[in-house]
């Protein structure tokens, strides 16, 4: 197996892209360790489905805004598998909101979840690595709008920017010390994140047609190329970031 009895913290494990990175990851025998503030009960059924498979994960009760929750996720890892291979910031949430109407709690918030999370995760990651004397990955799930405008959801945009950031800095001063920092990028993916637009037929239609392949990803595609970053086959990459859009930014509608 790709990952066998490698340790891998997930944040926002229980849900959408975060999801499938989990399944696919216990699949190919990495240990797992998922937070559950958001939804308790949606981390015991995953983590059952995925002992039930002969998998191993471990739910911790954390809220990865907080950064001493995340430090409790890298413990809780270390403490149940020994030590900690790869960690994927990926809880990520968007207010669909304007510069004009964004409030200061949803601005807090967005960035609490995406930014201050992915920060802290890096951080706490890096420093378990060096304590080991080993190389480790971290993934970030950023989004095409790390570089794209969104108009409209533009505290998210913001948050994604700084990921892209994050991922260049912190892979520049990490490399010295044999840490990846990678962004995987996603377009629209099929997730409660766009549930509004897929129950909207016109607004998904107008999607759909944005992207040069026609559809939406299913969250598996994304943790496809998250498996493949952390077998150990990505070993030359770093502080840089990985799109799978679709070609959604490619687009033009040739006027
Ligand atoms: C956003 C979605 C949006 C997609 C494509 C994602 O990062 O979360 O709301 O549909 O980008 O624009």
């Amino acid at each position: 197996m790709l990952l066998d009895g490698k340790t891998i913290v997930v944040t926002g494990g229980n849900s959408g892209i975060g999801e499938a990175i989990v399944l696919a990851m216990a699949a190919e025998g990495a240990n797992v360790v998922i937070d559950y503030v958001a939804h308790p009960e949606e981390t015991t059924t995953l983590i059952d489905r995925i002992e039930a498979a002969g998998g191993h994960a471990v739910g911790v009760d954390a809220d990865v805004s907080k950064p001493a929750d995340l430090h409790t996720m890298v413990k809780t890892a270390v403490d149940t598998y020994g030590r900690l291979d790869v960690i994927i910031n990926n809880a990520g949430v968007e207010t669909r909101t304007s510069i004009l109407d964004t409030t200061e709690e949803q601005y807090e918030k967005v960035m609490d979840i995406n930014l201050k999370s992915a920060f802290f995760g890096t951080q706490f990651a890096a420093k378990q690595f060096i304590a080991q004397g080993t190389p480790g990955l971290v993934i970030n799930i950023s989004s095409v709008h790390e570089d794209w405008p969104m108009p409209g959801n533009v505290a998210y945009c913001v948050s994604k920017g700084g990921t892209r950031m994050l991922t260049r800095t912190a892979g520049v001063e990490l490399g010295v010390h044999g840490i990846r920092v990678v962004n995987v990028a996603p377009g629209a993916v099929n997730t409660p994140i766009n549930t509004a637009t897929e129950n909207d037929p016109a607004a998904l239609k107008k999607l759909d047609d944005a992207i040069p392949l026609g559809r939406m990803a299913e969250p598996s595609e994304i943790a496809d190329m998250v498996v493949f970053l952390a077998s150990g086959k990505s070993a030359y990459m770093t502080a840089t970031t990985v799109f799978m859009d679709g070609g959604i930014m490619q687009g033009s509608v040739g006027l």
